[in-house]
């Protein structure tokens, strides 16, 4: 058994990475280094190897080193039961379509040197997910931030979940587009909608099932290091969509989108969007012994749930699929207590998921010892630490 790891991993001009490359095998990866150093950005650079946008959520040309040519590239090596893959994604620029003063350019992806179109394909190459300080907040701030949390879980049991949103999203804004317009061609609207109606309840479903694999995982993990140390969370998926999916077969409840869109049409153009969707439905999370929403828990008692779903679902595919996902935890440790960090590394352990972890003490990683592997990063370098030193 054999879980995604990356074994090489090459930054190009990326945010303050002029160029930079390091091997690393399967166990999992500390990278401690100053504020400023680059370890956010060297995990940023990782998810940039699945569907969307990373892990902050970047303009295309946002990660462009500042100082170099505009473009930038990541590539790695990431092995898997499947075999080796070579990934590279990147800003390819084209400056003859520059206009205000805007950088032009398109996402570039290639799989094993082959270009694909979009970045969808990468979901069959390798999994991640990752948790980064910013998600601190995400049972504070707005739906669209679960929904991703969500959708992320679900690309690692369902590929086809990216092409899936890519192809709402893309048809959603036509439909936007031709109700602003005041073109409303009764057949091509019925075509988008039908399209709409198709992927949307396939939407909600994939997340739905997620949801259900998820809170069966937490429920029957009784007696692990990590139900003692974290809490259980109760997930659920909240939304039109969802209740037209519920106790119906999905053919049904597509016709029964298709025709809540066809309604909504007058209403969708005065609102300048589509009102009924799964773009609106929402995760809510519940504290499972305390009873208590997620929203309402403490800073550290968010956390320790994202961490148990995080954790669960790396179970769920290391039992399942024999293979864990590869994780980004930045900053994980900061508001772990020490049984806590404890619990958190040997799950990790075990699962066999080459974490990828950052902190700016050396210190709190020291537990992993040769279970781990140890990078420093200092200015946009990353080198091996000498250990013991
Ligand atoms: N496009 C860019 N070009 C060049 N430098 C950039 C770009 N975007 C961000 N940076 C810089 O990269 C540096 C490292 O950022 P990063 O977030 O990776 O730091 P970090 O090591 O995670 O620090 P912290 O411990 O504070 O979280 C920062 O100084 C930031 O300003
Ligand atoms: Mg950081």
């Amino acid at each position: 058994m054999s879980s995604y790891a990356i074994t090489r991993l090459v930054l190009t001009d990326f945010r303050n990475y002029g160029h930079m490359r390091v091997e690393t095998d399967a166990r999992p990866v500390v990278l401690t280094g100053h504020n400023g150093s680059g370890k956010t950005n060297l995990l940023e650079a990782v998810s940039f190897l699945t569907p969307g946008r990373g892990l902050r959520r970047a303009k295309l040309a946002e990660p462009a080193n500042i100082a170099g040519s505009g473009n930038w590239a990541v590539a790695a090596d990431v092995s898997s039961d499947e075999g080796t893959s070579t990934l590279g994604t990147g800003l390819v620029s084209d400056p003859a379509g520059q206009k205000h003063g805007e950088t032009a350019g398109r996402r570039s992806v290639k799989i094993d040197g082959q270009s694909v179109s979009g970045s969808s394909a990468l979901a069959d190459r390798i999994k991640v997910n990752w948790l980064t300080p910013q998600m601190d907040r995400l049972f504070q701030e707005g739906a669209g931030g679960r929904r991703r949390f969500l959708d992320r879980l679900t690309y690692g049991f369902d590929p086809a979940h990216g092409k899936r949103t890519t192809v709402f999203e893309k048809v959603m804004r036509e439909r936007n587009r031709l109700l602003k317009e005041g073109r409303q061609d009764p057949a091509w609207m019925g075509s988008l909608e039908k399209t709409l109606a198709e992927t949307g309840i396939a939407i909600s479903a994939a997340r739905q099932e997620t949801v259900r694999r998820l809170n069966a995982a937490m429920e029957s993990d009784a007696d692990s290091k990590v139900s003692e140390a974290f809490p259980k969370a109760v997930m659920a998926l909240n939304g039109e969509v969802e209740e037209l999916l519920t106790d119906r077969p999905a053919l049904t409840a597509e016709d029964l989108f298709r025709e809540k869109l066809a309604e909504s049409r007058a209403l969708d153009a005065k609102a300048g969007t589509t009102t009924v969707g799964p773009h609106r439905s929402d995760l809510s999370v519940l504290h499972k012994e305390k009873q208590t929403p997620a929203n309402l828990c403490s800073t550290g008692e968010q956390k320790a749930l994202l961490i148990s779903i995080i954790l669960a679902d790396a179970r769920v595919q290391a039992g399942q699929k024999g293979q864990a996902p590869i994780l980004l935890l930045d900053e994980i440790t900061a508001h772990l207590d020490q049984t806590r960090r404890q619990a958190l590394f040997d799950e990790i352990e075990q699962m066999k998921t080459q974490a990828w972890m950052t902190g700016t003490d050396y210190e709190l990683f020291a537990d992993f010892g040769s279970r781990a592997q140890f990078l420093t990063v200092e200015n946009g370098t990353v080198r091996e630490m000498a250990l013991g030193q």
